[in-house]
């Protein structure tokens, strides 16, 4: 029977006893914090970034002596959206110590409403966006709070190259001052290495330059997250061939995301004192694209035939990517002219469908890539 909770999680949190190694990263991260400087934390996508952040929140020297938000703004398009998710995130942090009653006796620019859910038994807030109709001014209020409250705080917003994107375009500017004016919050803004996060943080002419330590972290370690995969699969009483690990981790040149979708895969493969051998990769990675198949159907009907066509000549090419305006690739896949071809993966990349190897394009989601080259 297979009746131990799987240990690989694929949450963005990870309990303290799942969580891999990070061990550097998190102290480097903890001193930061304490010693009271914003970090700037960029890497590639999905190594580990946000996880990071909320394990540095449950170390007990941060747990103890901070309250912690992280808000996401990913999903933001403008200061207005990015001040409703950051109010909503404030306000649903059950850690600190009376936060609903100062933020509905703390805001005075907008009405907020609270909503409560019977399935769960919880209050949240609710504020339409019609209700901000001064985004700078709720969110100073919301700061205001969150400094005047008597332990200290760290904010940490995640995806900050968002704001890059923003309608209003003094967005950068705003933001740059308002979090100047707090005395008692540590901020962190964590993003995906590129052009956006570096020439926030390392222009001299951009507001927030030279505001925050700029940190990065890199994949853990093969022979770290060799150990630690062993270890879980011990502890649920299985066992894995190490040669199995290490293809998987080569395949996806070691992505923290990758790792622990495999992973958690074979241990659902493993039958309690069973051992899952290398010969299983193949079934491991079906599983995982079967499991992907209908999200990717719905994505992909959604292209132009066009970009449809060139995802599929990428996906096709090998790992390093494609130039994608070469003759020779546009003449090996029949794409015709260059400038159709530059028009589709601009729009491809701004959606991050596909992103910059030097000066090729690759598939972003590797998973994808491979569902691709299916069709
Ligand atoms: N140290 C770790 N130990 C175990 N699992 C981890 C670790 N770090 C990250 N993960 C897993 O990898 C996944 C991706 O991590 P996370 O979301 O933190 O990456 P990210 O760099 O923020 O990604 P993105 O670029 O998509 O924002 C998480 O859902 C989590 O399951
Ligand atoms: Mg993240």
């Amino acid at each position: 029977m297979k009746n131990t909770r799987n240990p690989f999680i694929l949450t963005p949190f990870v309990p303290k006893q799942y969580f891999c190694d990070r061990e550097n990263e998190t102290t480097q991260l903890c001193k930061h914090i304490l010693n009271g400087r914003n970090v700037a934390l960029f890497a590639k996508r999905r190594l580990g970034k946000t996880g990071l952040i909320r394990h540095c929140f449950e170390q007990d020297e941060i747990k103890n002596a901070f309250n912690t938000f992280l808000v996401d703004i990913y999903p933001a398009g403008s200061l207005k959206e990015m001040t409703s998710l950051f109010a909503k995130e404030v306000f649903s942090n059950s850690k600190a110590p009376g936060i609903q009653d100062k933020i509905l006796r703390g805001l005075k620019s907008v009405q907020p409403k609270i909503a409560y859910n019977e399935l769960t038994s919880t209050y949240s807030l609710s504020i339409g966006m019609g209700d901000i109709v001064q985004p700078e001014k709720t969110l100073e209020e919301i700061l205001s709070i969150i400094d005047g409250m008597k332990k200290p705080s760290i904010v940490a917003i995640d995806e900050f190259q968002k704001i890059r994107d923003f309608q209003e375009k003094n967005a950068e500017a705003y933001l740059r001052t308002a979090f100047q004016k707090c005395k008692n919050i540590v901020f962190l803004f964590t993003g995906s290495i590129g052009h956006s996060m570096n020439n926030i943080f390392k222009s001299p002419d951009k507001p927030f330059y030279n505001s925050a330590v700029m940190m990065t972290i890199n994949v853990i370690d093969r022979d770290v997250y060799k150990d630690f995969a062993l270890k879980m699969f011990h502890s649920g009483e299985r066992d894995i061939e190490e040669a199995l690990i290490e293809k998987c981790y080569d395949y996806f040149d070691g992505v923290t995301w990758y790792n622990q979708l495999m992973m958690n895969e074979a241990y659902a493969q493993t039958d309690k004192g069973g051992t899952i051998s290398i010969e299983a990769f193949d079934s491991i990675y079906e599983a995982i694209i079967a499991q992907q198949a209908f999200s990717y159907q719905e994505l992909f009907s959604r292209f132009s035939s066009k970009q449809k066509q060139l995802l599929l000549a990428i996906a096709r090419e090998d790992k390093e990517g494609a130039m994608v305006t070469s003759q020779a690739f546009l003449q090996k896949y029949g794409l015709g002219g260059a400038s159709s071809s530059q028009t589709a993966a601009i729009a491809l990349k701004k959606g991050n469908y596909i992103s910059d190897n030097g000066n090729k394009k690759q598939i972003t989601d590797l998973i994808f890539r491979d569902w691709l080259k299916k069709l």
